[in-house]
């Protein structure tokens, strides 16, 4: 019997950490005013709640014009149509992100181009861009990932320079600001995700926020079947999908951004209290606080371990240690999409990829972006935010059961257990394992 939970040991904690999504009596009277409306769903467009709610929410990250959709997915899809992006188009996005990030671009037979992230923030590395372009290059859509902003000032320069538009995915990113600019709005279009696990939700949902009334128009006119905007002045008309969000889920929202500010108080003391805990701690690294990032939103903590620190124990068997200890984690949260078994792309289903080409692009082959790789595969660990809303002593079990896999990593040398094999399981297989998330 050893020190660790994993091999017989006590764990450091029983108890769950409190649940998410949370909710309040806000959400609870925001629900039943709505049932007993009878108005319940997103249609008139926009409806009441939903319209008030993507105010404020465009109104709190810096943006004139906000749109309440069905999910964070189709809000990229929604930003990349207002946009104006057409088949054949390129989009430069980051390697490392989730899959919806890029389906969309596929979706419109637009052509998405990988560019690997910044070693020290996990996001679009800017460096990188320009060696990218094309003539066919329209958009840029970086992804503020996990805790960091992409760099803004390196990708508004090149944008200019070769007027691209910047959609940003700002599904991790509720809150966070960019030289005091809320996320989504130093960009042309932002896209915003809250499906369960985000800092904001509502089950399933999504925003898109803009200051710029045309992508506004096209937009509302996309998530509403085509009909014409609530302004028109600029008289789009373009085939549209119902992507519009309910009544119910808006009224979620409404309340749920009250409490944003405050939450992210709660994170940001404990996740600086947790660093201060494991600085120093060889083998483990943070990633690099930009001082332009001047507010930070946290959806999950990110830091790098280091196998070759470790006696070469792999990152599954630390993940599979610390989940015995009682803290959620994982490493496997998002792969090089190009490598990701969630990303089976057929390029007989987007003919763009061989237009003016000999053959198709292989976008599984065609790329290899080695700092994505690394994180996904062999560095990243990933904790959720909900575990850093707690009270100090929540904070203080993580940091402890951190850093006891760490003093008996020799413990897990050449250990099998089905916590470790969970934990080298793709997003794409743990559904046969995996209930549900939190
Ligand atoms: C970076 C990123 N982009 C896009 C999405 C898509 O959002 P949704 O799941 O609401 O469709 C997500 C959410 O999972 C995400 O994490």
């Amino acid at each position: 019997m050893g020190n660790l939970a994993i091999t017989g040991g006590k764990p450091v904690r029983r108890k769950p950490f409190a649940a998410w999504p949370a909710y309040t009596r806000d959400e609870s009277r925001g629900l039943q005013k709505v049932l007993a409306s009878h108005n319940w769903g997103g249609y008139p467009f926009p409806n009441r709640i939903a319209d008030s709610f993507a105010r404020n929410f465009a109104r709190f990250h810096g943006a004139q014009y906000g749109l309440a959709v069905a999910n964070g997915t189709v809000a990229i899809e929604i930003a990349l149509k207002a946009a104006s992006i057409r088949p054949g188009d390129e989009v430069i996005v980051p390697a490392y992100t989730w899959e919806g990030t890029v389906g969309p671009i596929l979706l419109l037979n637009a052509v998405p181009v990988f560019v690997d992230v910044d070693p020290e923030t996990y996001c679009l590395d800017a460096k990188l861009i320009e060696k990218a372009l094309t003539p066919k290059t329209r958009a840029i859509l970086p992804v503020h990932l996990a805790m960091r902003f992409a760099d803004m000032d390196g990708i508004e320069r090149i944008s200019r320079a070769h007027h691209l538009v910047v959609i940003e995915d700002c599904a991790h990113a509720h809150g966070g600001k960019w030289r005091s600019k809320g996320a989504g709005a130093t960009g042309d279009i932002g896209c915003f995700s809250f499906q369960s696990s985000k800092l904001m939700t509502s089950g399933e949902g999504g925003a898109v926020i803009t200051s710029n009334l045309e992508f506004f128009e096209r937009a509302q006119s996309y998530t509403n079947c085509g009909r014409a905007s609530s302004t028109d002045q600029f008289g789009h008309r373009l085939i549209g999908f119902n992507y519009r969000i309910t009544e119910l889920q808006a009224t979620l929202l409404e309340a749920q951004l009250k409490r944003l500010s405050k939450q992210q108080k709660i994170r940001q003391a404990n996740m600086e209290h947790f660093e201060r805990r494991l600085r120093g701690t060889p083998g483990l690294e943070f990633l690099k606080r930009d001082p332009r990032q001047t507010r930070v939103a946290a959806y999950q903590y990110v830091f790098k371990y280091s196998p070759e620190h470790f006696q070469g124990v792999s990152r599954s068997a630390f993940l599979g240690a610390l989940e015995m200890e009682g803290i959620p984690c994982d490493g496997l949260f998002y792969e090089p999409v190009y490598k990701s078994a969630l990303f089976p792309v057929n390029p007989n289903d987007h003919p763009a990829l061989s237009w003016g080409r000999s053959g198709p692009l292989d976008l599984k082959s065609l790329y290899h972006c080695p700092v994505s790789e690394r994180a996904a595969y062999i560095e990243s660990v990933w904790l959720p935010h909900h575990i850093f809303l707690g009270s100090r002593k929540d904070t203080d079990d993580i940091a402890d059961a951190v850093l006891k896999v760490c003093e008996n990593i020799h413990e897990l040398a050449g250990l099998k257990h089905p916590a470790i094999a969970r934990k080298a399981m793709s997003r794409a297989e743990r559904p046969r394992v995996e209930k549900r998330q939190w």
